[in-house]
């Protein structure tokens, strides 16, 4: 294929061309200490504003089983709705990198499941890597021989909800840190493109951060990571429950809707809306058609003999 073929991202809506995040692009701006900003998105609209905001990669994460589709965890979700809101995403993303989550079930069989569960992103959804959660290295492996790159996920890892006893912050024994940094390095090693750390002690985060040679995006794992990702619904306020800690609310989509809603409703109860210019109106020539008939007059000798 011609060099000059390569799906890039082409030009914005202000025709300045834009250059597509990729893996290596991700690479190099951990080399460069450039910060990289991911956030989760599930459908076109929300894939769309955070990709022209610049965010450089965008997860559907299976945490759209809880903020999209009302579970109580992520472990429902299965890999056809993941496929459909990652299809919905890509339509939507130019620049960013699109990674989708390999849901609960997906990959925790046999390697050979797990890769063909992670070419359907690729080949039916387009993304562009896969993320997976835990320590399996032999996967990571293996889908990086497949040419399909890996975003591994460590520490708080939701999917292991009932092993860890609830969503608890990770790696606070010298033990578990140790194992948490040789996991680390075991991804780093099989070939995962880039590492997030989730719901780790700030100064944990911190040392796998200056150890390993790729990226760490964190979340709930303190500044010192090379980038940071959030739920996006958690950042909007869209999500009905108080946050975590580690979550800032950088605006109120839901008082916003939920005052835009109850709006529409009582302008609807009151005939305010629509006003008569949102209406669309006959021609002038073809209004008389409207006109009520008039009556027949009834003539004056049917009205004497009755
Ligand atoms: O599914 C998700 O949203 C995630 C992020 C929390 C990293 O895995």
């Amino acid at each position: 294929m011609s060099l000059t073929n390569f799906p890039g991202g082409g030009v914005s809506s202000t025709n300045a061309p834009i250059t597509k995040v990729t893996m290596p692009a991700l690479a190099e701006m951990k080399r460069q200490g450039k910060l990289i900003a991911a956030l989760t998105a599930y459908d076109y609209a929300t894939s769309r504003l955070v990709d022209e905001a610049g965010i450089d990669l965008i997860l559907v994460g299976d945490s759209l089983a809880m903020v999209v589709l009302g579970h109580d965890n992520t472990l429902a979700v299965t890999v056809d709705e993941m496929l459909h809101h990652t299809r919905a995403v890509r339509r939507a993303v130019r620049r960013a990198l699109v990674v989708a989550d390999m849901p609960f079930g997906s990959y925790h069989g046999t390697v050979a499941e797990g890769l063909a569960n992670a070419v359907r992103f690729v080949k039916e959804a387009g993304a562009e890597a896969v993320k997976i959660e835990g320590p399996r290295a032999e996967l990571v492996r293996a889908l990086t021989e497949a040419e399909i790159s890996v975003v591994g996920h460590l520490g708080l890892t939701p999917q292991s909800v009932h092993r860890m006893g609830g969503y608890r912050v990770q790696a606070r024994t010298a033990e578990t840190v140790k194992k948490l940094k040789a996991d680390a390095h075991a991804l780093a090693e099989a070939g995962a493109g880039a590492l997030v750390l989730e719901g780790v002690p700030r100064e944990v985060a911190a040392a796998i951060t200056a150890e390993l040679p790729i990226p760490t995006i964190g979340i709930g794992a303190g500044p010192d990571c090379d980038g940071q990702i959030l739920v996006f619904h958690d950042m909007m306020n869209l999500t009905f429950a108080p946050p975590a800690k580690f979550v800032r609310r950088y605006g109120d989509a839901g008082a916003l809707m939920r005052a835009a809603v109850e709006h529409y409703r009582e302008d609807v109860e009151r005939r305010a809306f629509p006003s008569d210019d949102e209406s669309y109106h006959l021609p002038e020539a073809a209004r008389s058609t409207l006109q009520p008939k008039p009556e027949p007059v009834p003539k004056l000798h049917t009205l004497r003999k009755a």
